[in-house]
């Protein structure tokens, strides 16, 4: 079963660098989630590796062989795009059939696959129907089905399951991702949900402006991005600027805003170095009660919203900064109303410390 393999890939169009010296592994039967905002060149690399664009520097293998000049169709990959794609004149079932038999699987055995496919995708009912007869939720099944009919061992898909409404996105997503590993079969799958790619991959990875700024398990990127950009993009955090004042064998303390002074175990920033303390939405508890202690900061409720098993709470400290804290409502007993006079708490060990980016916060996260 074959790995895909990129070196030093760069691709651009005009003055455009979509991909940028990308150099990256995928194993024989991971299931890889990339992540990355609109026009990160998540579908070029894609794109790339089903050889539908072909770079202008680097080599690409697929099972230890360069296939810089090897057609599409002797890749071994199926690329299931982001608009569909089907086939129009054709019937659901004839589009699913279409690879098979392009294979040389026999007629019937090929439908009888579509079939099956179709099935897992809950369309068999609609196997008669034309693609325009079809909503775009079902159009975008019929392409996965198309795919997985295929019989490639490398799926590129791309927002597989981006058209569909959020309950039959949360079913297909895990029966995706257990259809690969039954089969033993490789997928790079795009999604612009981060929630998607933590559930069901193996590894994540995060492209910006056509650069990999983080790869490993969901558990890696999320409790450690790499930089200001990931910890953003991947679930939310709160971003306090600061200035390092002390150090020593244990952490720091960082001065925000108005002096508010926050602890944390980071050992490498020096003090007069100016920071950012990233902490997680959910590491940080709203308390009505009076207390003191260790990162306890005085703030006022501004707002506060119900999200099923959560409340996420607003808090305006008394230097400006607004801190916001995902709290499980089994955890209280009464949500606190907005205006209400609080404490926010976090850990030193739930601050994450890092360089305050050159061109300035906002930028780095790209938050227009
Ligand atoms: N055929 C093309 N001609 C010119 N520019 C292109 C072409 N394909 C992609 N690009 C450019 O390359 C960059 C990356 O595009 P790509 O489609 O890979 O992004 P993406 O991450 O898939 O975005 P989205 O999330 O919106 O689908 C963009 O700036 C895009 O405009
Ligand atoms: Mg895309």
């Amino acid at each position: 079963m074959p790995s895909v393999l990129l070196i030093d890939v760069t691709k651009r169009f005009g003055r455009i660098v979509a991909i940028d010296r990308v150099t990256l592994e995928i194993k024989d039967g991971e299931y890889v989630c990339v992540l990355g905002p609109t026009g990160s060149g998540k579908t070029t690399l894609l794109k790339l590796i089903a050889g539908l664009v072909k770079p202008d520097e680097g080599e690409i293998r697929i099972g230890g062989k360069t296939v810089n000049e090897v057609p599409p169709q002797e890749r071994g990959t199926v690329y299931v795009p982001q608009d569909y794609a089907l086939f129009p004149h054709m019937k659901v079932i004839d589009n699913v059939a279409f690879g098979p038999i392009c294979r040389g699987v026999e007629r019937e055995e090929a439908y009888k696959m579509a079939m099956k496919t179709l099935k897992m995708m809950r369309l068999d009912w609609r196997a008669d129907s034309y693609p325009h007869e079809l909503s775009g939720g079902m159009q975008q099944r019929v392409a996965l089905a198309r795919g997985l009919a295929s019989g490639a061992e490398i799926l590129l898909l791309d927002e597989p399951l981006g058209a569909l409404d959020a309950r039959l996105r949360l079913e297909l997503r895990y029966k995706l991702r257990d259809l690969v590993k039954d089969l033993g079969l490789t997928a790079i799958h795009v999604t612009h949900d981060q929630e998607e790619a933590m559930a069901i991959s193996d590894r994540i990875i995060v492209l910006r402006r056509g650069r990999i700024q983080q790869q490993g398990t969901p558990f890696n990127v999320y409790r450690r991005p790499s930089n200001l950009f990931v910890a953003n993009f991947i679930g939310g955090a709160n971003f306090l600027e600061g200035i390092v004042t002390e150090r020593d064998s244990k952490g720091s303390w960082v001065a925000l805003r108005e002096g508010i002074k926050v602890r944390t175990e980071d050992p490498d920033r020096l003090p007069g170095e100016s920071v950012v303390v990233v902490v997680r939405e959910e590491k940080v508890k709203v308390l009505k009660d009076e207390v003191s202690g260790t990162n306890l900061l005085r703030g006022r409720v501004v707002s506060s919203r119900f999200l099923g098993p959560f409340i996420r709470y607003g808090v305006r400290l008394t230097n400006g900064d607004v801190v916001r804290s995902r709290m499980l409502i089994s955890k209280q007993r009464k949500s606190i109303p907005v205006d209400e006079e609080v404490y926010v708490y976090f850990e030193p060990r739930d601050a994450i410390v890092y360089q305050y980016p050159p061109l300035g916060l906002y930028k780095e996260l790209e938050v227009i």
